[in-house]
């Protein structure tokens, strides 16, 4: 089905066809006979269930967050066989995000590069999208969670902190993403100082609200592949003292690799996709070189079949999520991954 719906796709603006595709799955995921229509069936027999962070998920694929930034298709995604959904990144207040166009095909090199700078309805709008559609779900749902624009980066923990306080009672587990080279500065929230700062405020946080719910949502850290070697130790350190339940690795790159053949290749932006796999990976390795098996590593970037996935895993990370590929590839992305297992 989706090679034919693909061409069409493809023809419009990156965006524009996200929209489509984006609405569509909404629309879908309101209701249960929708939902039995549309659920794809993959070779789930063969796959392995997951179990990270305290959560089981069916297999070891998951979407990556980006893709349901506004808690729209979560349950039509889950549909067509991922494991677990992450959603968001949603920010506090709604904004606009960067000025169109901002979201680039680099179809030669099956990569993208998008400066989207976290669109979002907003929190409040987000948790409304949630509760109508949560209902048609049953998986693992991570929320991710980031800073608006215009909060000066010494608040920005008050921002995540209050995204946290929203989105407790209705995550599996919470995404702080400080890793998006989209925002401005937001990349300095992994200098250990900021970062500090940020997890302990989020763990006091979480403390107050385990109590108040009576559950337990872990919390995992999304990194970016472009930190230098030397942060990692403190880093990694810092996550362990603090007992962050989960590293998600990694999100866009801002480097370009000098072997890009795609027109679009100098856009401004983060790159994600295949030329961003053996920088995901590498980055896989050495977060677990320094925290061995203390902290779940979930490796993304660049997983476009089972090989490049098999990568992640021998890296050291026990579950992968995608997102490029599955732009590129459609539902078949899953159906080559569960195969293998
Ligand atoms: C268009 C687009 C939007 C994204 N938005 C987000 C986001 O809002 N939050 C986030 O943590 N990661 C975001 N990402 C990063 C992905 O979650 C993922 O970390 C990255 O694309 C690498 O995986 P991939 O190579 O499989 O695409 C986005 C990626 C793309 C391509």
């Amino acid at each position: 089905m989706y090679s034919l719906i693909k061409p069409l796709l493809f023809r419009l603006d990156p965006e524009r066809a996200h929209d489509i595709v984006i609405d569509t799955l909404s629309a879908l995921s309101g209701s249960a006979m929708a939902m039995r229509a549309i659920r794809v069936r993959q070779p789930t027999n063969r796959s392995t269930p997951a179990s990270f962070m305290n959560l089981a998920t069916a297999n070891r694929f998951g979407l990556a967050a980006g893709l349901d930034k506004d808690a729209r298709a979560f349950p039509a995604l889950a549909a067509l066989g991922f494991g677990w959904i992450e959603i968001g990144t949603v920010t506090p207040r709604p904004q606009p995000g960067n000025d169109r166009p901002r979201l680039f095909r680099l179809t030669r090199d099956r990569a993208l590069i998008n400066r989207m700078g976290f669109n979002s309805c907003g929190i409040e709008r987000f948790i409304d999208n949630l509760a109508n559609k949560r209902r048609y779900y049953d998986s693992v749902l991570g929320i991710n969670i980031g800073k608006n624009a215009d909060t000066p980066i010494d608040r920005a923990e008050d921002d995540y902190v209050h995204a946290l306080e929203r989105v407790y009672p209705l995550a599996d587990y919470v995404t702080v993403n400080i890793s998006s080279p989209n925002t401005p500065s937001l990349r300095e929230l992994q200098h250990i100082d900021r970062l500090r700062t940020m997890i302990d405020a989020l763990i006091r946080k979480r403390e107050q609200l385990r109590k108040q719910y009576d559950r337990d949502v872990p919390i995992a850290v999304k990194l970016s592949p472009d930190l230098p070697d030397d942060d990692l130790p403190a880093i990694c350190e810092l996550l362990s003292e603090q007992a962050v339940d989960g590293v998600i690795a990694t999100n866009t790159t801002t480097t370009r690799p000098t072997d890009l053949v795609s027109r679009h290749r100098e856009q401004t932006g983060g790159l994600s996709g295949a030329p961003l796999e053996p920088l995901a990976t590498r980055m896989v390795a050495a977060l677990h070189r320094h925290l061995g098996e203390r902290i779940p590593i979930i490796g993304v970037g660049g997983v476009e079949d089972a090989t490049t996935a098999a990568y992640k895993f021998s890296a050291g990370a026990c579950a992968v999520q995608c997102y490029t590929a599955f732009i590129y590839q459609g539902p078949r992305l899953l159906t080559r991954l569960l195969s293998a297992g």
